[in-house]
C-alpha cells in the first residue's frame, strides 16, 4: 500500500479539512493511506500585522495581494518538517492559479507517484510573484473561469490524485476503467436496478450473463459517445482491430484522423 501525505498552505484550512476528511479521502485518511496537513498562512504572518497577510497592489489596480514573506515562511516551516522524514529533497509545489496548465487525468497520474505534494492556494487577487517564482514547481488551473480561492481547485486535485492512490479505492479496477483512463475514451452509460424504471429498460445484453458480449457492447458505447459528446478525444483513442470495423460499420467520422494514423 503506497501512501501520499498533502500539505494545503491556505487562508482556509477548516475548508480543506472539511472536504477531505468526507467520504472516500476520508476514510482513506482515517487509514493512514493519504495524510493531511492542511497550514494557515496567517500563522506566518509578520508579527506587527497581527495576522493580515495582504496588502496593496504595486501600480494599482483593484483588489489585494497576498504578501511574499507569510507565505514564503509557511512554506519553509511546511518543507523542513517533509525534509525530516522525506530526504530525497525534491518537494513538489503546486500553485492553484487560473493561469496554468488545465488539469487532466494524465496530470493526475502523475502527481500520484509522489509521497509528499504541497498546494498553495491563493486568496484575493492573488500572490506576490516573487514567492511564486521561488518555491512553485506546478501551476496548475482547473478550467477557464475564476475561482475566489486555490482551495476547492486544490480539493479537485487531491480528490482526483487520491482515487489514484493503490488501497484508496475499494475495488482498484474501477479507476482504470473511467474516462480518460488508458485508452482515452469515455466511459459507456451504467445501469443499476430496478430493471424497469419510468417505462425504461435497462439493454438487454447486460442482462445476458454473456460477459464477453456486455464488454463489446461496452467498447461500442464508449467509442460511440466519445465520438459525440467529444470529438477532441478520438484523435488520441487507443483503438483495436474490433473497433476499426465497428467504427467503419457505424460511419464515425470521429476517429477518421485515428485511423488514418494506423493504415
Ligand atoms: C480571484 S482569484 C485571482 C485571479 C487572478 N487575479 C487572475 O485574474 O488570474 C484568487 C485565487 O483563486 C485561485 N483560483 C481562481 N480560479 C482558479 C482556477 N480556475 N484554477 C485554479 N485556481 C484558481 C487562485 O489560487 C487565485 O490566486
Amino acid at each position: 500500500m503506497s501512501e501520499l501525505n498533502y500539505h494545503v498552505l491556505t487562508l482556509f484550512p477548516e475548508m480543506i479539512e472539511a472536504a477531505f476528511l468526507t467520504s472516500i479521502t476520508g476514510r482513506a485518511a482515517a487509514r493512514g493511506i493519504l495524510t493531511l496537513n492542511a497550514v494557515n498562512i496567517r500563522d506566518y504572518a509578520e508579527e506587527r500585522r497581527k495576522g493580515r497577510v495582504d496588502d496593496y497592489s504595486y501600480g494599482g489596480g483593484a483588489g489585494m495581494i497576498m504578501q511574499a514573506e507569510p507565505v514564503w515562511r509557511c512554506f519553509e516551516a511546511v518543507k523542513e518538517s517533509i525534509l525530516s522524514r522525506n530526504k530525497q529533497g525534491k518537494i513538489r509545489v503546486v500553485y492553484m492559479s487560473p493561469a496554468g496548465r488545465t488539469f487532466t487525468q494524465k496530470m493526475a497520474m502523475e502527481l500520484a507517484k509522489e509521497e509528499d505534494l504541497i498546494f498553495l492556494c491563493g486568496h484575493y487577487e492573488g500572490i506576490d510573484q516573487r514567492v511564486l517564482d521561488e518555491i512553485v514547481t506546478d501551476e496548475i488551473s482547473i478550467g477557464d473561469y475564476v475561482l475566489t480561492g486555490g482551495e476547492l481547485p486544490a480539493l479537485v486535485i487531491m480528490d482526483t490524485v487520491s482515487r489514484l492512490v493503490e488501497g484508496v479505492l475499494s475495488n482498484e479496477d474501477s479507476a482504470q476503467t473511467e474516462s480518460f483512463m488508458g485508452d482515452g475514451l469515455l466511459e459507456y452509460p451504467q445501469f443499476s436496478r430496478p430493471e424497469i424504471w419510468h417505462g425504461r429498460r435497462v439493454p438487454p445484453i447486460l442482462l445476458s450473463g454473456d460477459h464477453a458480449a456486455v464488454d463489446r457492447w461496452r467498447r461500442e458505447q464508449s467509442l460511440i459517445r466519445t465520438a459525440e459528446r467529444r470529438p477532441d478525444l478520438c484523435g488520441g483513442a487507443i483503438l483495436d482491430q474490433q473497433d476499426l470495423k465497428f467504427i467503419a460499420g457505424q460511419g464515425l467520422q470521429e476517429y477518421q484522423e485515428r485511423m488514418q494514423s494506423l493504415c
